[in-house]
């Protein structure tokens, strides 16, 4: 069986983490977390880091530090992960839903104007698969409104953004520097993976160390046991954050390997008219997280009938996000009622990834897209 996903170590993280080991900083101080926040906040073009235990963790205190008051609203894509309603749940909001675009899959930026009330607080965008949300007319948006911008960075580390694409000055920047924090997972899929792991970025000291008290309980600094907010116990381990700094150290190369795989792909894709392959916006740097397709009706299948051959024939797959507004957990909370995302329902019943971790061969990828061949020929 191809697996959908096999991360890359090499000797450099067996070297850190055994470093660890050897030195006792095993618990969540020590060299390698600093350096790690340090190092990530610097790639992504931002001040500060704080690490945390995972992205769905990176969300709940970003939208903590924004002081979201109970009842109010966060904007996000229905076509997202469920980490991203949870931590507006757990945050005493409420989650509102846009629907996505039906090129890049992420949030459609239009529909937000139209979603923002006297009750919003926050908008939430999630760049999908590793392509960028269009943030130019969101920051916009969100600074017009007053309005916090938490950036889920999570599926797109090395991702790009041509920022002021209208302007004599266009610039690229990395995804993870736009809003007011952003966030990122490391679990094993990740480009950078510590296993399980996360961060929040700010460029604002008051938000991280808001953030930091946050993630450590929320201790005080001059009197320890004494606590005057309900904080998380959301720290990393030093051990972790050495996996992260020793791939950190090949981090050009990671990301331009996921941009050759996703090339690859198209390359051996592009003459199945019945299949959608990623887009590549002429302002954004795809770094495909997982390389998705969506079946056209032509296909005369669904993606779990796809799947489903595909796994016949050795290739594992997984599908695509099922909309916020389709979880049964989310609607018995009476939310989204009667609401319709025809893009995401779309996307949920058409859509699937392919094989997409570093350790993919290009072997490996020539022979998922013969068995796609095979099955939709
Ligand atoms: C967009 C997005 N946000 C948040 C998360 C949550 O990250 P974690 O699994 O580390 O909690 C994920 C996980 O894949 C994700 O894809």
């Amino acid at each position: 069986m191809i697996p959908v996903n096999e991360p890359l170590l090499g000797d450099r993280e067996a070297e850190l983490v055994l470093e660890c080991l050897r030195s006792g900083w095993i618990s969540s101080a020590g060299k390698f977390i600093d350096d790690f926040e340090q190092r990530w906040a610097a790639y992504c073009g931002r001040r500060y880091g704080i690490a945390v235990s995972n992205g769905t963790a990176a969300l709940q205190v970003a939208l903590a530090c924004t002081g979201l008051k109970p009842g109010d609203e966060v904007i996000l894509p229905s076509f997202t992960i469920i980490s991203c309603a949870l931590a507006v749940i757990y945050n005493g909001g409420v989650p509102v839903l846009v629907d996505c675009d039906p090129r890049t899959w992420c949030m459609d930026v239009d529909q937000v104007k139209r979603k923002i009330t006297q009750k919003t607080g926050a908008i939430m965008p999630v760049h999908i698969y590793g392509h960028p949300v269009d943030m130019d007319p969101l920051i916009d948006l969100a600074k017009a409104h007053n309005l916090a911008v938490i950036e889920d960075a999570a599926e797109a580390h090395g991702a790009e953004y041509l920022s002021g694409k209208n302007t004599p000055a266009p610039a690229w920047r990395r995804c993870g520097s736009f809003g007011d924090m952003s966030c990122f997972s490391f679990y094993a899929n990740k480009l950078v993976s510590t296993g399980e792991g996360g961060m929040v970025l700010t460029d604002d000291p008051a938000l991280a160390d808001r953030a930091r008290s946050f993630r450590n309980l929320c201790f005080q600094p001059d009197r320890r046991f004494y606590h005057e907010e309900l904080g998380f116990n959301f720290r990393l381990t030093n051990l972790q954050a050495a996996l992260g700094v020793a791939q950190l150290e090949r981090m050009e190369q990671i990301v331009a390997r996921k941009r050759s795989m996703g090339q690859t792909y198209n390359g051996l894709l592009e003459d199945l008219d019945c299949l959608k392959l990623p887009a590549e916006e002429p302002w954004a740097k795809n770094v495909y997280w997982m390389y998705g397709v969506v079946l056209s009706d032509e296909a005369g299948m669904d993606a779990s009938e796809l799947a489903q051959k595909l796994k016949e024939r050795g290739v594992e797959t997984r599908p695509f996000f099922l909309g916020m507004h389709e979880q049964p957990v989310l609607k018995k909370r009476g939310l989204f009622m009667d609401e319709n995302y025809p893009v995401t329902e779309r996307l949920a019943q058409r859509g699937l990834y392919l094989p997409s971790g570093l350790a993919l061969t290009e072997e490996q990828m020539r022979n998922v897209c013969q068995a796609i061949h095979e099955v939709l020929s």
